[in-house]
């Protein structure tokens, strides 16, 4: 069991897995209701909704009463820097694929990533809907349900299903993954646009998806994902430093042949 002075990981664990469940419950609860309250944020296709700020509003409490010293990274609420000398922080998305669930859709999740140093070393994701936990311990495997799981073994890029994303500003901004998706959909099997990033590479993780890439990406929507492929044998590839966190997610073979596809650019 790794600690240090004050924090054992398997604790963290435990309680990111207590808090992810709980904000599912909420998500749960008010899903499909016909008073959704929401309002757009950057632009007409980035939605919030009363959920994403209730589900963030929980975690900071559970988080800032269990961890006081430690920092956190929210989506809707941004940093909150509860001691500059934390080595610990908190990478929470409350609620992603919230135009999915905003819509009645099942594919949303709650994701939380927890780093020491900068360093991903829990990642928690929870899917209400289906009732799907994914977890990881850096250095312990990644599991689904309790099971330890492994990425697809694939090595044909045209055998493959992969996933993807685009950025809200895709109406706006030229890299918008559109270019990617034309040089990619012809040599693969399938394609999916699931609308959750922590979801996508989940799927990653588990095999139900041979890969995924997407570009600007923030670190709530990856930091748990991340890990989680990781720690089931898969990489992760950066693709391009213009468009925040960009990245191929899979197994090796595959990652490259992805990769050899995209506008890396730079
Ligand atoms: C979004 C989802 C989506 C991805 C976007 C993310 P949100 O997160 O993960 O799949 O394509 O880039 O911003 O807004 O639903 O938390
Ligand atoms: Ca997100
Ligand atoms: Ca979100």
């Amino acid at each position: 069991m790794r600690k240090t002075e004050t924090t054992d990981v398997h604790d963290i664990l435990r309680r990111a897995i207590d808090w992810a469940m709980e904000a599912g419950h909420i998500q749960r609860e008010k899903f499909r209701s016909r008073h959704l309250f929401m309002e757009t944020k950057s632009s007409i296709h980035d939605v919030v909704t009363e959920v994403d700020k209730a589900c963030e509003a929980l975690l900071i409490e559970r988080i800032s009463n269990r961890y006081p010293t430690h920092n956190i990274l929210g989506e809707e609420t941004g940093e909150h820097r509860n001691n500059p000398d934390a080595e610990w922080e908190w990478v929470v998305d409350p609620l992603d694929g919230t135009n999915n669930y905003s819509q009645g859709l099942p594919i949303y999740c709650v994701s939380i990533g927890v780093r020491y140093k900068g360093e991903t070393q829990v990642g928690v994701v929870y899917v209400p809907f289906m009732d799907e936990l994914f977890s990881a311990v850096r250095g312990e495997g990644a599991s689904w349900n309790g099971r330890f799981i492994h990425v697809s073994r694939k090595t044909d890029l045209n055998e493959c299903v992969l996933a993807t994303g685009f950025p809200y500003d895709k109406g706006t901004n030229p890299i918008n993954n559109l270019d990617n998706a034309c040089a990619i959909i012809p040599n693969v099997r399938g394609i999916r646009r699931m609308g959750s990033a922590a979801y996508d590479l989940c799927c990653v993780a588990s095999g139900l998806l041979d890969g995924y890439w997407e570009l600007d990406l923030k670190p709530w929507d990856a930091c748990a994902g991340a890990l989680i492929v990781e720690e089931a044998g898969g990489i992760i590839k950066p693709f391009r430093n213009d468009r925040h966190i960009s990245i191929v997610a899979g197994n090796k073979t595959i990652v490259e042949a992805i990769y050899q596809k995209l506008n890396a650019n730079v």
